[in-house]
Order: structure tokens, then C-alpha cells, then sequence
């Protein structure tokens, strides 16, 4: 079961079209296409569905999953920081503004050395794809050549990904020796990695695509925000930035700008179709409508929100008002490589939000509430079709028009975690498993774009 380009794969697995509504699928047939894409998908009750198999099989283009093994769509991490992976679980005991400056400005600033940028990214980008992430939105470095070294590692090992050059540019608040020298260079540098990207040799499909990226508004001088807005709208990249993250970055915003990282952001023509704004824990009502009007996504970090965040983010609320939302791990901000454990958190954060945390409070007065609770579900739609959504890519679904970018999941390999009740376990229980217990040994096989990348 090398590659599934121009045949017939027989599964049984999940997906979840809608939020809340998780799809099973029993021994269907996907039909994939020459260049990786689902034609069509046939259950076993379709009239055409004997025809179909056995013509498959009869010309040997029929793969079959194993039984006790389930499809998913491929994980979507819409925010990871690149270059700091070298630091992941280390140094979370500090606030965001001291752990950037003494820790990763310093980290990041060693990937001026393309030799060290090579090795670090090769082994980020098999681990990503190792944990299930078949698609990754990434922030690299101020440095072009490290910047073109990170897309061609995505490329060469078939991750599909969003990728930008960092820039930052602001004097006061970034070092010396970590920052763009002028905005002239800032947005230079950006074009020349959109021009990269976009003129790949190896890119035909559209494998990676380009994003500017605005560090966070701290960072960058308003000229630089200014022409990244005006460089998104004339190229369509995507934008990936920080919104709101924390007490002193949200607090910094209002006193520099006099308003929300939402509202300066939006003025800078930031805000589009394809921005995602990771974080965004402090949300006024207001920017909750902006981003949602200009069909904006959030990257809900989780677990980094427990160390920077300063707050829960109001996740239901947000999907309730029609956000798009998906899920990021944050590396390093989020000690984990896994949106697997990502989904997990994203559920126990809002059942903190739920009940509160204050024990000498009573019950009714201590959290917000049965309605922040998300679920499994939920968790699932946001690794997957949602974070599709958010990228504005056909992707996170097994139905046709989507790329077959998935992952198998082994529910009985002895090494994994997952423990099935063959007799007892109903199908959606199945999931529930897979999403609280898997891990990296029940990832059994990684595609993208229809070609097995792992396994
Ligand atoms: N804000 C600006 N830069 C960063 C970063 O690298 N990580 C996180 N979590 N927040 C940021
Ligand atoms: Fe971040």
C-alpha cells in the first residue's frame, strides 16, 4: 500500500464535515485520482459499489485497510514556530516577554547558520509527520535562506504547509542582533520568500504555500504592518501573526496603538480570508464580530495558553458566533508535537472554564458555565475540516474534491495506547478512544496528497 494515486482504497474510519457531526464510514471506497485528490467516495449500499471493487481488483489498483485499523483526515497544526523545536519543554516558567527575549530570540538567532537550519528542520518536519500532521502553518526565522531551507524540507518530505519569513523590525522591542535592520528590509524579505515559494520547481501543486508574517504587533514597526497588508492583498498570501495572547502583549497593543490587537490589525489591512491569528485569548465582543466578518481564522493553542495565555480563550463562544477556529500546537510555547494532544487539552481547558477553578467558591458562581464546554467532537472537527477551513485549503475531509492527505490509525498494536473492546466498543466510542489515547505507535501510515509519506 505504497502510494494510493490512480486507485481504489477500501477503510472504514472518520471525518467530520460539520462541527458535531462525526461522520462513520463502513468499508467505503475511496477513489483517488492521479494527482492525489478524492474522487469519489461509495458506500457499500451504492448500486455501483460491487462494480467498482471489482474492477479495482481486477486491475490491481484495490488497497485495503487492515481490520482494527482506521482512516482519518491528516492533522492540521495552524501554528508552530519553526525554529523552536530545538527548546521544546524547556524554559516555560517565565511570561511570554522575558521567555522571548532570554530564551528564543537567541534560539532563533541560530539559524543564521543554514547547516544547523538544515538538521533541525529535517527533524521537526519527520516528527510532525510522524505524530499525524500532514499539514503544518509554520513562522520561521528573520533569515531568507533558513526561510527556503524550511520549504524545501516540507517539500522534499511531502508535508503540505503555510510558510513565512518572520519579520520584526521594532527597535525597542526586538535585539540587536535578532531583527530586520529597516521595513525596507522587512518587506523585501518577504516578497523574496513569496517569490520562492511560488516559483519552487518542486511546488507545481501548490505544496507549500506563502504566508507574511508579522511576528506580532510588539515586534514590528507600523510601517512594516502597513506594507504586509498592502504585500497580502497584492499577492494573496496568507498572514500568520499573534492576536491578543497575553496580559502585556494585549495591554502593550492598547497603549502603543490606543485600541485591540483585533482593531490595528484590521487598519492594517491584516485581517483577510486567510490570516490566522494564533491565540486571541483576549477578545473584546467587538473583535469577535471583525474576525468572524472578515473570515479571519483563530489558532487556539491550548496548552501554550496555559503557560503564556493568562486566561482561558472562550473557545464555544467563538465557535458558536461562527469563527473559524483550529488548533495549533504552539511549538515551543506548547511543550508538544502532537494536535492529538492538542485536541486533548482543547477539551480539559474548557471544562475548566466550565466549572472554575476557585474550590472556595460555590459550584454555581465559580466557572462560566455548561455552555463553554467543548467535546470530542468538537476536537476533532478543529484538527481536521476545520483547520481546513481556516487555511482556506481542501483538506481535513474524506469526501471528493479534498486531497487524500490521512492518516491510518493500528487501534491494536500492542506498543500503542489505544485499548479497544472489540466486543463492546461501538464505532464512535472507537473514535473517542483513538482522540484521548492514541499515540505515536498507532500511527500507523501518513499520507499526503495520496502518496504513503510514513509507515
Ligand atoms: N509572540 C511573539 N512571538 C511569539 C512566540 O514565539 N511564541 C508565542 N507563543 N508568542 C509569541
Ligand atoms: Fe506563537
Amino acid at each position: 500500500m505504497k502510494d494510493l494515486r490512480q486507485s481504489v482504497l477500501k477503510a472504514s474510519g472518520y471525518h467530520c464535515p460539520k462541527r458535531g457531526e462525526i461522520d462513520i464510514l463502513k468499508d467505503v471506497l475511496l477513489e483517488i485520482d492521479d494527482s492525489g485528490v478524492i474522487t469519489a467516495v461509495h458506500q457499500p449500499e451504492d448500486s455501483g459499489y460491487p462494480s467498482i471493487l471489482n474492477a479495482a481488483r481486477a486491475g490491481s489498483r484495490l488497497s485495503e485497510l487492515p481490520a482494527g485499523t482506521w482512516l482519518i483526515p491528516g492533522l492540521v497544526d495552524l501554528h508552530v514556530h519553526a525554529p523552536q523545536y530545538p527548546q521544546l519543554g524547556l524554559a516555560l516558567d517565565e511570561p511570554l516577554e522575558i521567555w522571548l527575549n532570554r530564551y528564543t530570540f537567541p534560539m532563533e538567532a541560530r539559524y543564521a547558520d543554514p547547516d544547523f537550519a538544515r538538521d533541525r528542520y529535517r527533524t521537526l518536519v519527520e516528527d510532525l509527520m510522524a505524530n499525524g500532521t500532514t499539514t503544518a502553518a509554520y513562522f520561521a526565522t528573520i533569515h531568507e535562506e533558513a526561510t527556503c531551507i524550511l520549504v524545501d524540507t516540507c517539500l522534499e518530505k511531502g508535508q503540505r504547509a503555510v510558510i513565512g519569513k518572520v519579520a520584526m523590525d521594532n527597535p525597542d522591542q526586538c535585539p540587536d542582533y535578532y531583527r530586520d535592520a529597516t521595513a525596507q528590509d522587512s518587506l523585501q524579505g518577504s516578497r523574496n520568500i513569496i517569490d520562492y515559494i511560488r516559483s519552487h520547481p518542486d511546488n507545481g501543486p501548490g505544496m507549500v504555500q506563502p504566508a507574511v508574517t508579522p511576528r506580532f504587533i510588539p515586534s514590528c514597526s507600523d510601517e512594516t504592518l502597513e506594507g504586509l497588508g498592502r504585500l497580502a492583498a497584492e499577492t494573496g498570501a496568507h498572514v500568520l501573526t499573534h492576536c491578543s495572547e497575553s496580559d502585556w502583549e494585549h495591554g502593550y497593543v492598547l497603549e502603543r496603538h490606543g485600541m485591540t490587537d483585533t482593531e490595528s490589525l484590521d487598519r492594517f489591512g491584516l485581517l483577510g480570508r486567510r490570516s490566522i491569528l494564533a491565540h486571541s485569548v483576549f477578545l473584546e465582543p467587538e473583535n469577535m464580530e471583525t474576525i468572524r466578518n472578515r473570515q479571519s481564522a483563530v489558532a487556539h493553542c491550548p496548552l501554550s495558553n496555559s503557560y503564556f495565555g493568562n486566561a482561558v480563550f472562550p473557545l464555544r463562544a467563538a465557535l458558536e458566533k461562527g469563527l473559524h477556529v483550529g488548533l495549533g500546537t504552539d511549538i515551543s510555547g506548547g511543550p508538544n508535537a502532537s494536535i492529538f494532544s492538542e485536541m486533548r487539552t482543547a477539551v480539559s481547558m474548557s471544562r475548566l472554564l466550565e466549572s472554575g477553578t476557585d474550590p472556595s467558591r460555590p459550584p454555581e458562581e465559580r466557572g462560566a458555565g455548561r455552555e463553554a464546554r467543548i467535546d470530542f467532537r468538537d476536537a476533532f472537527f478543529m484538527a481536521t475540516a476545520g483547520g481546513g477551513i481556516a487555511l482556506d485549503m481542501p483538506i481535513g475531509r474524506l469526501a471528493p474534491g479534498c486531497r487524500f492527505d490521512a492518516v491510518a490509525i493500528d487501534t491494536r498494536t500492542a506498543e500503542g495506547s489505544i485499548r479497544i473492546d472489540e466486543d463492546r466498543d461501538e464505532p464512535e466510542e472507537i473514535l473517542q478512544k483513538i482522540i484521548y489515547t492514541a499515540s505515536r505507535p498507532n500511527i500507523a501510515r501518513v499520507w499526503t496528497d495520496g502518496i504513503l509519506r510514513n509507515g
